[in-house]
């Protein structure tokens, strides 16, 4: 059996990698169907989709229930589940405990995970145990409340623990990584020094490929990212339809 994730791998150099989060099976098949090369079940679902205030309260079990829906609806897509708050930071045991779940209940076929050089050893492990992993670096939401959120790769120094993070990342066996939020001009220095296809959202255009929140894109997010120019406006449409509808039930009352 062919694995998606190195297929995807092999798109570097290729061609751009288009990338989509989905959440349920609605979402999963409109990217699907839209073309999207890898699925994401983010843990921006939190924010996007349950209206947590961030990734923090996003739990193990919400991410199975999650990625469970989007792999049963997109069986022949790659399915990357992200790994929750915490999790990486736990036992090896337990953290390739939740991995092999995302896998086995969730029918990811990879796992996306937030951190960088600190966590390669556990990344290099978990590959060597056969759980494709895809990086994450640059900005952190999952660190936002120690860290916030701001753009990252603007002074010197973060722009060489940036890339010592990429390098790590793929030196312990990612197949691709999410570069969030990191200045543009820095963008293209990052996908030149690794060798694995290098996604990007609110990063510019030097990446291999980008990533969007599906909700932003179509535009049911009220208010997206500056970055994330919604090509729909399915809110405003939605509304705009139940209002029809709703004044038709109106007229037709007894
Ligand atoms: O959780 C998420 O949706 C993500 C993407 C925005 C990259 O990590």
């Amino acid at each position: 059996m062919k694995s998606i994730a190195r297929s995807v791998r092999a798109l570097k150099g290729v061609r751009p990698v288009v990338c989509l989060t989905a959440y349920d099976a609605p979402t999963a098949r409109m990217a699907a169907e839209g073309g999207a090369d890898l699925i994401l079940v983010g843990d921006s679902l939190g924010n996007v989709v349950l209206g947590l205030p961030d990734t923090v309260g996003v739990t193990l079990d919400i991410m199975l229930h999650h990625t469970a829906a989007v792999s049963r609806t997109t069986p022949d897509r790659l399915v990357v589940a992200d790994l929750p708050f915490g999790v990486a930071h736990e036992s090896f045991g337990r953290l390739l405990d939740a991995c092999r779940r995302l896998l086995q209940e969730g029918g990811a076929q990879a796992v996306k995970i937030e951190g960088g050089a600190s966590l390669a050893k556990s990344v290099a492990k978990l590959v060597d145990a056969g759980i494709p992993i895809m990086g994450h670096v640059g900005l952190l939401p999952q660190r936002s409340r120690s860290k916030g959120l701001r753009k990252q790769g603007v002074t010197l120094s973060e722009r060489a623990s940036i890339l010592m993070d990429a390098r790590a990342i793929e030196a312990a066996g990612a197949f691709a990584m999410v570069v969030e939020c990191v200045d543009a001009s820095f963008m293209p220095e990052i996908t030149a020094a690794v060798g694995i296809p290098t996604i990007g959202i609110g990063s510019g255009r030097g990446c291999d490929g980008q990533i969007l929140v599906i909700h932003d894109l179509l535009g049911l997010t009220p208010a997206p990212p500056p970055f994330a120019r919604p090509e729909a406006r399915l809110h405003r449409d939605a509304v705009a339809a139940i209002r029809r509808w709703a004044a038709k039930v109106r007229r037709s009352s007894p």
